[in-house]
């Protein structure tokens, strides 16, 4: 049996039915809910055969039929690479100019099309990892600057290469065109929107981020310096596809990174602000970045006051979305409950309510909160946990692209395990330990296997 957060007394959900208007391309969304962005690690990898690579494969478009019946305004995908040479991590989808190909463009034809089948805006992230691109991929990434990520490894294949700051020359090659490709392929198979990635430590945030940001050109120094990327990515995507295509964009953006140097409130107001002057339609707020020992700062709460009020970036959320009139603000990061989002909805400190790791484990959260009396997310024992991290929920994602939402009788839960239980959960992290182990001995040897996912198989399908 499954188990939630108990809430009393509940809350009436309507609100978080309502419908949010996008200001430039005019689109309306269903509901408050939106899908945030998971990495999913489904598709094939190969250094050598970049070709092959990064396309979408049949268990990363069943997930997408998971969540496309699950009652989400808009559904975003996880970070999609513009450039082979710089993503993320390995197995994540990619889309690139020199990659072009007709098989490529039929898989993400179909991945639009399945995020829609249940009446959900599909926006597809775009991201470049800059110099958080993992070294065994590539050596020397490009970044606003020459500041390496360190992070304590004896391993030569593990770690962030030294970055090579960007000419301005290279800014408009390899950032502004790449993302402008990458927007009209995804405008070109039937996709909503894009969202940019500029959070999270990665390229864009990078040039946001004064601690990685030491230019002394036109894209460094003040907050408006360190903007300029993103507002140039924006209007050359808008020279490309115009607003009165509908074609949505939007964009992750870090509210404060919790760390020396780091982005602080202040400046975000006043590039959001900016996003907002140039017509982005929504900006999704999060925040945090990968700190010293390369763990994620900012997937917990980072203070005890806003522990109470459920959000994590909620104190910060509430600075910068009463400087804004009219682009959308969804808010990311520690929702768990009903009354939670309501609240943050009627404070006005958010528009929309991004959900991450809770529906990994239910992909149908929101219909189920909409439609079917749910109050609170399933209870996550393992959340938080350091050796366990993100990985229960790529195994979670793993199992639900095991079959279409069609093929398990429109469950979007099918086949997904419940670790809601103590007992499930320290099942599942003795087994996730012996998978690490056999993986260190392997990255030992030299076989690293390229894409990390543990593939925990259940009996009920998966
Ligand atoms: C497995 C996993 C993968 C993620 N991948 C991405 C990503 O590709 N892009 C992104 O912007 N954020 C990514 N995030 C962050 C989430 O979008 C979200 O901001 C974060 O999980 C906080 O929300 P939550 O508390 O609802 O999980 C990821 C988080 C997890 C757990």
């Amino acid at each position: 049996m499954s188990h939630r957060i108990p809430i009393t007394p509940s809350a009436d959900p309507a609100i978080l039915g309502e419908h949010l208007n996008f200001p430039t391309s005019k689109r309306q969304t269903r509901n408050r809910f939106l899908k945030a962005a998971l990495t999913e690690k489904l598709c094939f990898y190969d250094k050598n055969q970049p070709q092959k690579s990064g396309i979408p494969t049949k268990r990363l478009i069943n997930l997408h039929s998971k969540w496309a019946h699950g009652g989400f305004g808009v559904i975003l995908t996880g970070n999609v690479a513009i450039d082979w040479n710089h993503p993320e991590v390995p197995g994540n989808t990619i889309i690139d100019k020199s990659l072009d190909s007709e098989e490529r463009r039929t898989a993400f034809k179909k991945l639009a099309e399945t995020m829609k089948s249940g009446g959900s805006l599909a926006v597809v992230q775009l991201s470049h990892a800059g110099r958080l691109t993992p070294i065994a991929i590539n050596e020397r990434p490009f970044s606003a600057s020459d500041v390496q990520m360190q992070i304590p490894t004896t391993s030569l294949k593990a770690g962030y290469g030294v970055p090579i700051p960007l000419t301005q020359e290279q800014i408009k090659t390899e950032v502004i065109e790449k993302f402008v490709y990458a927007a009209k392929f995804c405008y070109e198979s039937g996709f909503d929107g894009i969202e940019l990635h500029g959070a999270h430590g990665y390229l864009l945030s990078q040039f946001i981020s004064p601690s990685t940001n030491k230019r002394d050109d036109r894209y460094g120094g003040p907050a408006e310096n360190r903007a300029r990327l993103v507002l140039e990515i924006y209007k050359a995507i808008r020279t490309e596809i115009p607003a009165e295509t509908g074609f949505i964009v939007g964009i992750k953006m870090n509210s404060v990174e919790f760390q020396d140097q780091g982005l602080e409130v202040d400046d975000a107001v006043v590039m959001c602000k900016e996003f907002e002057k140039h017509d982005f339609d929504f900006i999704e707020l999060s925040g945090g970045t990968r700190g010293k020992g390369n763990q994620y700062i900012g997937f917990q709460h980072q203070k005890e006051s806003t522990r109470k009020r459920e959000a994590f970036f909620i104190e910060f959320a509430n600075k910068i979305k009463p400087a804004l009139t009219k682009t959308i603000i969804y808010l990311t990061g520690g929702f768990r409950t009903v009354p939670g989002m309501i609240d943050a909805i009627q404070e006005g400190v958010t528009d929309g309510i991004g959900l991450g790791r809770p529906i990994t484990a239910e992909p149908d959260l929101p219909n189920k909160i909409l439609h079917h009396g749910v109050q609170s997310a399933l209870i996550s024992p393992l959340e938080g946990d350091s050796l366990v991290g993100t990985k229960l929920n790529n195994s979670q994602m793993w199992q639900a692209g095991e079959s279409s939402c069609e093929e398990t009788n429109g469950d979007p839960c099918y086949g997904i395990m419940d670790l809601s239980t103590q007992d499930a959960s320290n099942d599942y992290k003795k087994a996730l330990v012996e998978y690490l182990e056999n993986f260190a001995q392997k990255s030992n040897n030299g076989k690293i296997p390229i894409v990390d996912v543990f593939e925990y198989k259940i009996e009920n399908g998966a």
